[in-house]
């Protein structure tokens, strides 16, 4: 999400106006989390050259409806953004984020594609995202894809209570950019639970020992996207799509994980 649109949220625990689930809600979170991660499993094997990223929305929309969720992004609108359209987001090649899925973009071989799906179940939002190959991709377009899906988990094995939120992005950072990518700086994690995006922001870069401090109970999404490229991005005419300014290649992988007492919990897993 942009650094933008995070609003704060009232709930009943709190650290520094930072919502801390209760055990009961981070069940909910592993239930919805869980869903989220199983309809990625559902979509990758429908995920081929030919396919519309129109059919991969559609069939998101009714696995969704079917176990009994709805999803977060379908009119999604936060400020300054037009309702966004799409049951899952798609974003292929050069799309860092929030691609808006279309019966005219048809796969081909070679295209990287990110799938980021937020089911909401029992009002609790699970956010999870992972890039799919689309036929033979290169061997650069491979590389991104591997080191971004390495980076994600350097940071969250950073997350205990203690470390501070720069430590994530400085992991993520210095992973990223010892392989020669690049961290995009304007997008970034956040806070996720009964609110779709809330507090804390999570940068993808950063200093260590730096930022908030986490706590038991936190709970948020980490979701790197790297460049082949510079980091500089542009938004479309659509007011969603973002893509590299260099128009070279981005990945992006997302899990929501919670803060627990000794470390973390990845909840978005099948
Ligand atoms: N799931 C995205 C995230 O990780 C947000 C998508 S909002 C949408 O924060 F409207 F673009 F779908
Ligand atoms: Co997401
Ligand atoms: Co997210």
């Amino acid at each position: 999400m942009n650094l933008q649109n995070l609003s704060p949220t009232a709930s009943p625990a709190q650290h520094r106006g930072i919502v801390l689930l209760s055990a009961r809600e981070l069940d909910k979170m592993r239930q919805v989390g869980k869903l989220a991660a199983q309809l990625l499993d559902y979509l990758e094997p429908l995920v081929q050259p030919g396919v519309s990223t129109q059919e991969l929305n559609d069939k998101a929309d009714r696995w969704i409806k079917s176990h009994g969720a709805v999803s977060a992004t379908l009119g999604y609108a936060p400020a300054n953004h037009p309702p966004f359209p799409g049951a899952i987001c798609t974003s292929v090649n050069e799309v860092i984020c929030h691609g808006i899925p279309s019966p005219k973009h048809i796969l081909k071989d070679g295209d990287i594609i990110n799938i980021d799906v937020t089911p909401i179940l029992e009002g609790y939002h699970g956010d999870t995202s992972r890039m799919f190959l689309v036929g033979n991709p290169s061997a650069t377009a491979r590389k991104l894809v591997e080191v971004t899906k390495e980076a994600m988990m350097r940071g969250i094995a950073e997350v205990k209570p203690g470390a501070r939120v720069g430590d994530i992005g400085a992991a993520i950072q210095e992973y990223a950019e010892a392989n020669g990518f690049s961290v995009v700086r304007d997008m970034v994690g956040h806070g996720v639970g009964r609110v779709f995006h809330t507090e804390p922001q999570i940068p993808h870069f950063g200093q260590r020992g730096t930022g908030v401090k986490l706590r038991p109970g936190m709970v948020f999404t980490i979701e790197p996207m790297l460049n082949e490229g510079t980091y500089h991005l542009k938004f479309l005419r659509d007011r969603w799509t973002v893509i590299t300014k260099d128009k070279k290649l981005s990945a992006q992988y997302e899990h929501t994980v919670a803060v627990t007492e000794d470390g973390f919990e990845i909840l978005t897993l099948p």
